[in-house]
């Protein structure tokens, strides 16, 4: 659990100190008091990135160089020294620095120490969203469970950034491309290959819960991907079956590649689906089923999580009581009213937790507004 937080320049904060309680905090506060950011910054020490911004720079304080988060997190009673975890970030050198107990690592790695899941209202994104959004919520999860996940990705970007460079050039270079491709064959399907393995025991969760909080459809998803052979069944998430397959696929696009001058295929161009009885959620769903599958992946990922970890991760519940009905607050709130640590932002408090959901969670208000 997260015990003390330490902010510099993040976001609108200038300075800011926060302990969250064991159990579950609630943080109220007028709107642009800086709730999201507070647990944007949170995620961020959990998992190296922010989940509502690609850029680092747009984290920090207006008129400032940096920021800086800080966090001591104790697993379990019997840990006496917390550990450290340290994100910064610097804009001139625009250099990112992830430390754990002061030693510089790489941003995936600290999702072993703190895992976290966010709910927030940006989530249904996720299903409305551009497949880049479904892509990095994935590759999050996947790295959740697999550290290195995240610098396999970066691997990856940098040797689709080469073999694009030279596509760009347009002129015949097979035999530069080879050592390129293979490198590409290589990270592209470990990545793949984890993404399914994560991905159905997310969907296998996922349509638990789906079933609880009411929804009565039968829900499904895909792996949509250029590299496998068309279907509805999940392709298998053995590396070696997805090697062979995206170099063969590889090949295939290699002149069409060459006209567009751009990598057509891999794992950067693959999305998710989900289906409810078998119609396309994205197309065919109102915006409460939607918001229903969001809600029903974030569960599924802290189940995950608590799963592979042996121990529940942080819930980090942005302003979404005010978006769900009486029935699935409730249901929300069963779900992780045992976890150990829960921090929940709310507009203006009212109490109303103690009374229905029998919770009796601790308050911090936040008056910060130190523009
Ligand atoms: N990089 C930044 N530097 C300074 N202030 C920022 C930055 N990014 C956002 N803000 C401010 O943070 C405020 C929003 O905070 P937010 O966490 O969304 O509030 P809340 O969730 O409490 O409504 C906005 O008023 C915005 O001006
Ligand atoms: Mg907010």
């Amino acid at each position: 659990m997260l015990v003390r937080l330490q902010l510099t320049n993040f976001r609108n904060f200038q300075e800011l100190e926060f302990l969250p309680f064991e159990g579950f905090t609630v943080v109220s506060g007028p709107n642009g008091s800086g709730k999201s950011n507070l647990l944007e910054s949170i995620y961020y020490l959990g998992t190296g990135y922010s989940y509502r911004q690609m850029h680092d720079e747009n984290l920090v304080r207006w008129g400032a160089d940096f920021f800086s988060i800080r966090g001591e997190i104790r697993q379990g009673n019997r840990q006496p020294i917390p550990y450290i975890l340290e994100s910064a970030y610097q804009m001139t050198a625009r250099r990112k620095i992830i430390k754990i107990n002061g030693k510089r690592d790489l941003p995936g790695k600290v999702a072993a120490y703190l895992p976290v899941v966010i709910f927030s209202p940006q989530d249904l994104l996720l299903i409305q969203g551009p497949p880049g959004l479904r892509r990095r919520f994935l590759d999050m999860v996947v790295t959740q469970v697999w550290p290195q996940h995240a610098a396999d990705i970066n691997y990856y970007k940098g040797v689709l950034l080469q073999r694009n460079n030279l596509l760009r050039q347009g002129i015949d270079l097979s035999s530069q491309m080879e050592p390129w491709d293979e490198q590409l064959v290589a990270f592209g399907s470990r990545i793949i290959s984890r993404r399914l393995s994560v991905l159905s025991r997310l969907l296998e969760n996922v349509s638990q819960v789906f079933e609880t909080l009411g929804g009565s459809i039968f829900l499904t998803g895909a792996y949509v991907s250029q590299v496998f052979p068309s279907s509805n069944a999940l392709p298998r998430a053995d590396e070696a079956y997805c090697r062979d397959l995206f170099r063969t696929a590889l090949k295939n696009a290699r002149s069409l590649d060459e006209r567009l001058r751009v990598t057509t295929l891999g794992p950067h161009r693959d999305d998710l689906r989900f289906f409810l009885d078998g119609h396309d959620a994205r197309f065919y769903c109102s915006q409460g089923e939607q918001r229903l599958i969001a809600l029903s992946l974030k569960i599924g990922q802290s189940r995950i999580l608590a799963e592979e970890r042996q121990f529940e991760p942080l819930i980090l519940l942005d302003d979404v009581f005010s978006e769900l009905d009486a029935k699935r607050r409730s249901q929300v709130l069963n779900e992780f009213c045992a976890h150990r640590q829960v921090i929940a932002t709310v507009a203006d408090y009212s109490g109303d937790y103690v009374d229905k959901y029998q919770l009796t969670p601790s308050i911090v208000s936040l008056h910060v507004r130190s523009l």
